[in-house]
């Protein structure tokens, strides 16, 4: 019979998704996003992105089994984000699944959302290396993670960030420079035409692998600051910002890996999206003759496919399911892949 066809929610943030994992292969995802509702108001907001969810999910859910050709009946399990992010969001998305999961009576499974970053790039790439680095960068988070078995074993954190992550320092500079929200795929953009030399901003904790990403924000609004009354070169100040999160980011991770011996970097996230994070980190991984993973930009942010992998990566390991009582946990640590107590090991023959 093969393993079941894992059905993965995921409604953190901004993003509703849904998507159907099969033996590490995406069968079908659709994704609903409510970023222009947020937009007005520079960032997103909870009640908003909570109420576009309880529109979304089912059509997302629908749009993700048609794509696939598949009807409900033949879902054996269901994954689900069940932290960390908004609170409001996380409820509608682990509501959904448990009525999706109690109604076909298949197994439920609590995701952590970093978890999916990581699994993501499975989808495209194949099961990982045991042992790889991971660096994750995304709009709430910032971590560099050796990570083995994703499916049982512990994540070790070798640095996180001690403020902002780099998504944030991208957001928040962004607006102080009058680009639109999101600010990262807009600085991605306007640097193009600029000169990542043409502004020196700091690389902050040098010789650490932990992050700190407000320093590099408070230098880059002192430098707008400093062009009041003048025309703001932006196009120099995003290359010049992006350049110094590229490099900080990738410098870092190759030098873990190095410490390490570990042969792999997987680079997840919504900033992975950046074309200079990639860029630099595609020349420092050949220089040091590290393979570099990432996944595809349409992967890379929040979807549901990314939760399904690690849904069928627990489902495969033979993890315990979750109990119907599952709660969300906003503020979870990334210990495990799976988010509910008791699941990690349990039963994974280990
Ligand atoms: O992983 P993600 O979709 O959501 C979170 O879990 O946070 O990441 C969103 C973050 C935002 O901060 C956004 O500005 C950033 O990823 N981002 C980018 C790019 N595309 C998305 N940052 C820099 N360059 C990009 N091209
Ligand atoms: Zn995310």
């Amino acid at each position: 019979m093969g393993s079941p066809i894992v059905l993965g929610i995921e409604s953190s943030c901004d993003e509703t998704g849904a998507g159907l994992v099969r033996e590490g292969r995406l069968l079908g995802h659709a994704v609903a996003s409510s970023m222009d509702e947020h937009a007005r108001y520079g960032g997103v907001v909870p009640e908003i992105a909570s109420r576009a969810h309880l529109h979304s999910l089912r059509a997302v859910v629908r749009q993700a089994l048609d794509e696939a050709g598949l009807e409900p009946g033949d879902l054996g399990a269901v994954a689900v984000t069940t932290g960390p992010g908004l609170s409001g969001a996380l409820q509608v998305g682990v509501a959904g699944a448990k009525g999706i999961a109690y109604a076909l009576g298949v197994p439920l499974h609590g995701v952590h959302h970093l978890a999916g970053h990581v699994a993501a790039d499975t989808l495209e790439h194949g099961p990982l290396p045991n042992p790889c680095m991971v660096l994750i960068v995304s709009g709430g988070h910032t971590s560099l993670l050796l990570v083995r078995d994703l499916a049982r074993d512990p994540i070790l954190h070798l640095g996180d960030t001690l403020d902002d992550a780099a998504g944030e320092c991208f957001d928040k500079v962004a607006r102080v420079f009058g680009l639109p929200y999101p600010g990262g795929p807009a600085v991605d953009r306007v640097a193009r035409t600029g000169d990542p030399r043409a502004v020196a901003f700091p690389r902050p904790l040098p010789g650490s692998y932990d992050f700190s990403f407000s320093g590099l924000k408070t230098a880059a609004a002192r430098w707008a600051e400093s062009h009041a009354g003048r025309e703001l070169p932006v196009a120099d100040g995003a290359a010049s910002l992006q350049e110094a999160v590229a490099d900080v980011l990738t410098c870092k991770a190759v030098a873990a890996c190095a410490e390490y011996g570990v042969g792999t970097l997987v680079v997840v996230g919504g900033v992975a999206a950046n074309s200079r994070v990639r860029a630099l980190a595609e020349e420092r991984c050949r220089a040091a003759g590290i393979e570099l993973r990432v996944p595809p930009l349409r992967l890379c942010t929040d979807n549901g496919a990314m939760i399904a992998a690690v849904g069928d990566l627990l489902v495969r390991a033979g993890a315990r399911p979750a109990p119907l009582d599952l709660s969300i946990d906003p503020s979870a640590p990334l210990e495990y892949a799976a988010l509910h107590p008791g699941t990690s090991l349990a039963g994974a023959g280990r």
